[in-house]
């Protein structure tokens, strides 16, 4: 037999072990398909063409994210940090903390609308939820469990073989399954109805102050311009309130986290963080990735006149910033105002987001 030929039978074999290994993860027919809802004015969703939604597998995701079982001391579930009332924010923490009583380093993250996102965390390391999800479980600062316990103890409980069951056709309980079941149920977390959106669709109106906001949000900042602008929308504009890029919005000078340098290896993204969506920012307090500041009139603060211009990754649509915005204390506090219209009570109120418990 040729090298050629042994090489393929390896890889057949390899492929046979993978597939009875219980690797390819696929629905059941009698899992019951479920259609996304997309708020009006959305752009289509970027979903998963491997890990179809079905009502089981989504059930499913929910029980595993608000189960203090995946963690090491059965204490604390991802709803620990990431908290339904808050946007799925952790209770206005600067730094969340994880089993062990330590403090993580970057500020949690609002989970919503992530089916409109392209990669996960601040620094983007995570390019799917599937992946990201078990990221937590693992880390010594959250969770600080191994996947082969956390299999062993859902495995030991019959609800869970069940649910496992219903949602991906056999009882075994692998840590694959648990990262498509949570990948389908943090996708079906979809924030767009706030006021603002009310507004849009005509059944709502804003204030004065608001509307004024809204108009300071969108505007460009340009001398020459008898409109004054803000130019918050060039990062978190649309209806999704951001374009999820990696972006250098001048907080320090040289930045003591890397951020999506540590995907890409590349000196350019030094410094780097996601564009955070602003749906529901005055419920996700505190802000940024480090969480230094308290309230949405300190963001502005930072916008207004403290941009640091030094830092040489910068991103040049902050060019209208470097020289400071001199927005006058009304039309921050109407700013504040307008982004106030982006909380969404249906969402943070939802009983199908909340535990199943
Ligand atoms: C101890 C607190 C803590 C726990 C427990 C926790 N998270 Fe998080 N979560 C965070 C922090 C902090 C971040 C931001 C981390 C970073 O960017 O490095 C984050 C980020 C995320 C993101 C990224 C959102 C985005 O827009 O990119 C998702 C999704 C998420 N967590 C889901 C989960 C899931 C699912 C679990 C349970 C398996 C979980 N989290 C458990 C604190 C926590
Ligand atoms: C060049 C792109 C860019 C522009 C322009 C911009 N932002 Fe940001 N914004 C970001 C990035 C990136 C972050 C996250 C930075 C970090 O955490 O290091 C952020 C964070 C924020 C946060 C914190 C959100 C949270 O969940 O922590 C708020 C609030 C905010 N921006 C509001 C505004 C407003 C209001 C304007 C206009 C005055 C504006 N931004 C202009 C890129 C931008």
């Amino acid at each position: 037999m040729s090298a050629r030929w042994i090489a393929v039978g390896v890889l057949m074999t390899a492929l046979a072990l993978l597939v009875g290994c219980d690797r390819v993860i696929e629905a059941p027919d009698t899992a019951t398909p479920y259609t996304l809802e997309i708020p009006m004015g959305f752009p289509q969703p970027l979903l998963p063409a491997d890990n179809p939604l079905t009502e089981e597998g989504i059930l499913l995701g929910r029980m595993l994210f608000y189960d203090p079982i995946l963690s090491a001391d059965s204490s604390q579930s991802c709803a620990s940090c990431h908290s339904q009332e808050f946007a799925f924010t952790d209770s206005g923490k600067k730094f969340s903390v994880g089993v062990d009583s330590l403090e993580g380093k970057r500020n949690a993250m609002p989970v919503f609308n992530m089916a409109w996102n392209k990669r996960f965390f601040w620094d983007g390391r995570a390019e799917n939820l599937k992946v990201q999800s078990l990221l937590p479980i693992q880390d010594v600062l959250e969770m600080h469990e191994t996947l082969p316990s956390v299999v062993a103890k859902l495995q030991k409980e019959l609800r869970y073989e069940e649910a496992f069951k219903a949602a991906f056709g056999s009882k075994k309980v692998t840590s694959e399954k648990m990262s498509y079941a949570l990948e389908q149920f943090m996708l079906t977390l979809v924030s767009g109805n706030s006021k603002f959106d009310q507004v849009m669709g005509g059944q709502a109106t804003f204030t004065a102050a608001e509307q004024r906001g809204f108009v300071l949000f969108n505007g460009e900042s340009n001398p020459n311009n008898p409109i004054k602008g803000a130019d918050c929308f060039h990062c978190h504009g649309g209806t999704l309130f951001s374009n999820y890029a990696f972006s250098n919005n001048g907080l320090d000078s040289v930045s003591a986290d890397i951020g999506y340098k540590k995907v890409t290896g590349s000196e350019i993204d030094h410094g780097k963080f996601k564009v955070p969506s602003l749906r529901n920012v005055a419920i996700t307090f505190p802000y940024m990735h480090d969480g230094r500041f308290t309230t949405l009139q300190q963001v502005l603060g930072h916008y207004n006149g403290n941009v640091e211009t030094g830092s040489p990754t910068l991103d040049p649509q902050m060019i209208g910033f470097v020289h400071g915005l001199s927005l006058s204390p009304q039309q921050i506090s109407d700013l504040v105002a307008f982004l106030e219209t982006l909380t969404d009570e249906t969402f943070t109120t939802n009983p199908a987001y909340a535990t199943p418990f």
